[in-house]
């Protein structure tokens, strides 16, 4: 019974995590494949906002597992704060939560080390300060610290040595080590009761149990696929699901790519549709648009066509969830990209020249439906002109929409007559 991946369309903060939770209910596990606390998923449970950065938001439903892969980078003080959240929130987790000792662990010197790095950058990336790339950087140098050392000979050491040599890099020269050391130690050992061989479970388990594949950031976000070097440490797209979790290609049925009915961007980089301040600021004001692990204000503009194009060709796409469709129910115009123009030449998918200067969107512009959508449920029942907008997604890339997305909760959902899973 292979399983379904949940991938983001865009440069991440999709609502990926609402969708997540929206279906899991009826999953037996979520499993995450990438990434770390740069992720921030948001959702509700009754009515209380939260946000997941390491556990995957699947942990809401009492009967759904959750796997962190061998792709993941865990940071265990972030882990520590998610395990007593959901203590407090009165959730059972314990028996729920399966972290790959295969995973490689995120130092307090690499959330340094990350920031003091992306400050000299000529042309900053924005990171989160979460210690992604310097994490990543040491597990590819081969030189990382993963979940299985927690248990092993000589891990306080081993520990010491990896932040000394980062101090030594920060020129800094820290006066409590040890005390850093066992602080970080402490809250480390914590993950003991939940490490397990991910890969060797899922596999033998995604062959008879229904599981989701959470994706955090988005296609433009991967490492390799992405606009790079504006792009995070990890593979985000549907390919990364096999690698990241160490299970075989053939787990995946279906991927549902989310994408929302705009586009925004947190940090540098190149965003051909990013809309002039005016309203670039009315999308954020009325969207909310600040970043959940940060709290930045996203940068916002028109949905951009190519990239979806891109995007839904190679993760596979079967179907899409196009949230936050509400954020437009009082503009009078849509504007929507449906081609580039650069150098003269137009081109109708992503490219490279992304990054151009004189790269220009092409627009399409829709009417506006100015009626409020929240509590619509059934696709016939939206505005005629915000069907059309749906419909003219669905034209424009080929792909099939599945789900709507028309407020913040869980229950502010439109499954449309294509869903299928
Ligand atoms: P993720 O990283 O892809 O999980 O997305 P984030 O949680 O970072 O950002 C999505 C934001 O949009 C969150 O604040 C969600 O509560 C909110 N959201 C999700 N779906 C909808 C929707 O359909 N409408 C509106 N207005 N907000 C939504
Ligand atoms: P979710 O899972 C949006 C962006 C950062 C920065 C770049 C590199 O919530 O969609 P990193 O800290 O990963 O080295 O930063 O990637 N970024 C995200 N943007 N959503 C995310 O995650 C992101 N994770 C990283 O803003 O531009
Ligand atoms: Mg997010």
């Amino acid at each position: 019974m292979p399983g379904i991946a949940i991938v983001g369309l865009q440069w991440g903060d999709e609502a990926k995590g609402k969708i997540v939770d929206f279906l899991s209910g009826s999953f037996d596990i979520v499993a995450r494949y990438q990434g770390g606390p740069n992720a921030g998923h948001t959702v509700y449970y009754k009515d209380t906002k939260l946000i997941f950065h390491q556990i995957p938001s699947g942990i809401l439903h009492p009967n759904t597992k959750v796997y962190i892969g061998a792709g993941c980078v865990i940071d265990p003080v972030v882990f520590a704060t998610e395990i007593e959240n959901l203590k407090n929130l009165g959730i059972d987790y314990e028996k729920r939560i399966k972290v790959s000792y295969k995973a490689h662990l995120i130092l307090p010197t690499h959330r340094l080390l990350d920031v003091s790095i992306d400050d000299k950058r000529r042309d900053k990336i924005g990171v989160t300060g979460r210690g992604i790339g310097p994490c990543y950087e040491d597990k590819h140098g081969r030189k990382g610290l993963r979940v299985e050392n927690i248990e092993r000979r000589e891990f306080k050491e081993k520990v010491t040595e990896n932040m000394k040599r980062h101090y030594e890099i920060l020129g800094i020269h820290p006066q409590n080590l040890e005390e850093e050391v066992d602080a970080f130690i402490k809250k480390a050992l914590l993950l003991i009761p939940f490490i397990t061989d991910v890969s060797l479970e899922l596999s033998k388990e995604v062959k008879n149990k229904k599981v989701l594949f959470e994706g955090a950031q988005g296609t433009f976000l991967d490492i390799d696929h992405g606009t790079y070097p504006y792009v995070t440490s990890s593979n985000p797209i549907a390919g990364g699901v096999f690698s990241g979790l160490g299970i075989p290609p053939g787990s995946i049925e279906k991927v549902i790519g989310v994408a929302k009915a705009y586009t925004t961007r947190v940090g540098g980089g190149p965003f051909p549709t990013e809309a002039e301040e005016k309203v670039a600021s009315l999308i954020r004001e009325t969207g909310n648009e600040f970043g959940s692990t940060t709290g930045r204000p996203r940068r916002c503009g028109w949905l951009d066509i190519p990239m979806l194009r891109y995007a839904g060709v190679i993760n596979g796409v079967n179907g899409m969830a196009i949230t936050k469709l509400d954020v437009f129910d009082d503009f009078e115009e849509i504007k929507v990209c449906v081609e580039y123009k650069v150098n003269g030449k137009r081109i109708d998918t992503y490219t490279p020249l992304i990054s151009e200067k004189n790269i220009e969107p092409l627009y399409a512009t829709l009417k506006g439906w100015k009626q409020k959508t929240h509590k619509i449920r059934d696709f016939d029942v939206l505005p005629k002109n915000a069907q059309k907008y749906i419909s003219f997604i669905e034209k424009e890339t080929g792909i099939k929409v599945f789900m709507v997305g028309v407020g913040e909760k869980r229950e502010e959902t439109i499954i449309t007559p294509y869903f299928s899973l």
